[in-house]
C-alpha cells in the first residue's frame, strides 16, 4: 500500500501511544484508540501499542486512578508498562507523543533525524480542545485524570480520522 506521498503503508498500520511513565496517558490513549478502532471495525488494519520514555514503572498495571477515569466511559486500560526503545522507530507507523518533553525525549533517541517525520504530538490531533500537550496528572487531583481521557478521546477521535482519510484509502 501506498500513502499519497509515495511512502509505503504496512498493514495493519501501527500506532504507538507514548508518555513518560507509561501508566497514565498512554495506556489510556492506546485503550481508546482500540475502542475506537473496534467501534469502527478496523481491528484488521490499525493496532496500537504504548511506552514509556521513563524506566521508572516497567511491569506496573495502569494507574488506578486513570482507570476509574476510563472506567467512567466504559473502557478498561489494560496492559503493562515498557520502556520505548530505539526498536519502535522501525516498528511503528506513527508515534504518539502526550506532551513535547515526551516528544523531545524520543527525538533525542533518533540524533539522525531518520524518524522525524512519524513522532507527532497527540494534541495534534484534537478538534474540540485547544490544549498542545496532554498534561501529566501524576502528581494531582481527579480532576486531572478526567480531563486527559476528555483530551484523549478528542484526539483519538480526530486521529482515527485523519488515517481513515490519509492511509487507508490511500
Ligand atoms: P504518565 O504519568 O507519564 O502519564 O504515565 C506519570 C506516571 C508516573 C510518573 C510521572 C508521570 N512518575 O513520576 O513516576
Amino acid at each position: 500500500m501506498t500513502s499519497d506521498k509515495g511512502q509505503k503503508i504496512s498493514m495493519p498500520y501501527k500506532l504507538l501511544f507514548v508518555c513518560l511513565g507509561n501508566i497514565c496517558r498512554s495506556p489510556s490513549a492506546e485503550n481508546i484508540m482500540n475502542h475506537l478502532i473496534d467501534q469502527a471495525g478496523l481491528s484488521s488494519s490499525i493496532c496500537c501499542d504504548s511506552a514509556g520514555t521513563s524506566s521508572y514503572h516497567i511491569g506496573s498495571q495502569p494507574d488506578r486512578r486513570m482507570s476509574a477515569a476510563a472506567a467512567k466511559l466504559g473502557i478498561q486500560l489494560r496492559g503493562r508498562a515498557r520502556q520505548f526503545a530505539k526498536s519502535d522507530f522501525q516498528e511503528f507507523d506513527l508515534i504518539l507523543a502526550m506532551d513535547k518533553d515526551n516528544y523531545e525525549d524520543i527525538l533525542t533517541l533518533d540524533p539522525t533525524g531518520k524518524y522525524h517525520d512519524k513522532v507527532r504530538l497527540m494534541c495534534d490531533f484534537c478538534t474540540r480542545h485547544s490544549l498542545k500537550e496532554v498534561p501529566d496528572p501524576y502528581y494531582g487531583g481527579v480532576e486531572g485524570f478526567n480531563q486527559v481521557i476528555d483530551l484523549l478521546v478528542d484526539a483519538c477521535e480526530g486521529l482515527l480520522q485523519e488515517i481513515n482519510n490519509q492511509q487507508l484509502k490511500a
